[in-house]
């Protein structure tokens, strides 16, 4: 197999934003999970990262961008969406805005809906990449659609091969679970994706409270059920496994079952660092049927169960 990855220097970072400037993929860390990124002005990246991912394509990007003046130029910022993001970007939120009239960015990116999801993320290789390049990049999760995130280069290798021309390889990301998804259109703010930056600290920025998408119609496909799922069979907050089950255990260690620990210190980030990649370990070692210690539903603990909860359907 060719080679792929790369390590994340200057001279590589160049390569990959040339690589965008000519309407390629490629792979890149965020401080979240890795993502596969075109030029959001581009038609024919647009096209790509669907096919490459064999992506839905009513299921829109979110668009990344390296200062908040450029988000403004391509969404409209009301006063909830300009608080959030001068308390939280760079970092793990994406707000949800209503998109701005006679934007440069292709229609498809955005399923071709009014609406357009927006980050900038505060991984220094994704946003040195952001600013050389100059232009918004979509870049969803580096997976295959339907599958379980990558949160390192390897597994962004193992989902695409050499379909993209180049993984840019910062070792494992910081958080490891997606961004926190914020409908932000109205006064009525709504979560749409659980993520590290909680509904707590939304509360405390903004003073007023926050509503739940279970109480809310689905608008974001990520939403769906059968998202992030692995081949195995999960079972969510079990105390003791059957004998035939893989146990993934938060704290206590059972020392009869075949384990992987997320976190011994009962560390819900260092939980959340692990997931993706324990359940991914899963599915290479073949197993089929895993049970999972309970985990607190606090912080970033509901991130966790949300995603084990749309794993185990
Ligand atoms: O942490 C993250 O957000 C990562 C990194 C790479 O930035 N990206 C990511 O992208 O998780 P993706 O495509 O895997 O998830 C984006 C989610 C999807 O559930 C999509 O439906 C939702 O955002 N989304 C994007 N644009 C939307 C829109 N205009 N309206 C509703 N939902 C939207
Ligand atoms: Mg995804």
């Amino acid at each position: 197999m060719k080679k792929t990855i790369y390590k994340a220097s200057s001279s590589n970072i160049k390569k990959a934003v040339d690589i965008l400037n000519r309407s390629g993929i490629v792979g890149f860390p965020t401080e979240t999970v890795y993502g596969l990124g075109g030029s959001a002005e581009s038609e024919s990246s647009i096209k790509k990262i669907y096919e490459i991912k064999n992506r839905p394509l009513h299921n829109p990007l979110i668009i990344h961008v390296a200062k908040l003046e450029q988000a403004k130029k391509i969404g409209i910022f009301n006063n909830i969406a300009k608080k959030l993001a001068e308390a939280f970007w760079p970092g793990p939120l994406t707000l949800l805005v209503e998109k701005k009239k006679n934007n440069r960015i292709v229609s498809a990116a955005t399923s071709n809906l009014e609406s357009m999801a927006i980050r900038i993320p505060s991984n220094p290789i994704a946003l040195e990449i952001l600013n050389i390049f100059g232009k918004p990049i979509a870049a969803p999760s580096a997976n295959l659609s339907g599958t379980v995130s990558s949160t390192n280069a390897m597994h962004v290798l193992n989902d695409f091969g050499d379909k993209i021309d180049l993984i840019i390889d910062n070792g494992d990301c910081e958080y490891g679970i997606e961004s926190t998804i914020i409908d932000v259109r109205s006064n009525k703010v709504k979560i749409l994706r659980e993520g590290s930056i909680t509904k707590e600290n939304i509360f405390d920025c903004l003073n007023q409270n926050i509503e739940d998408y279970n109480d809310s119609k689905i608008i974001s496909p990520g939403q769906l059920d059968k998202h992030y799922a692995p081949k195995a069979i999960i079972r969510m907050n079990i105390e003791e496994p059957e004998k035939d089950e893989f146990y993934i255990s938060f704290g206590y260690d059972l020392s009869s079952a075949q384990t992987i620990n997320l976190s011994k210190d009962s560390d819900l980030n260092e939980a959340a660092k692990k997931l993706y990649s324990t359940l991914r370990k899963i599915d290479d070692m073949g197993i089929k049927k895993v049970a999972v210690a309970p985990i607190p539903n606090i912080g970033i603990g509901r991130a966790i169960n949300d995603r084990l909860a749309r794993a185990s359907k």
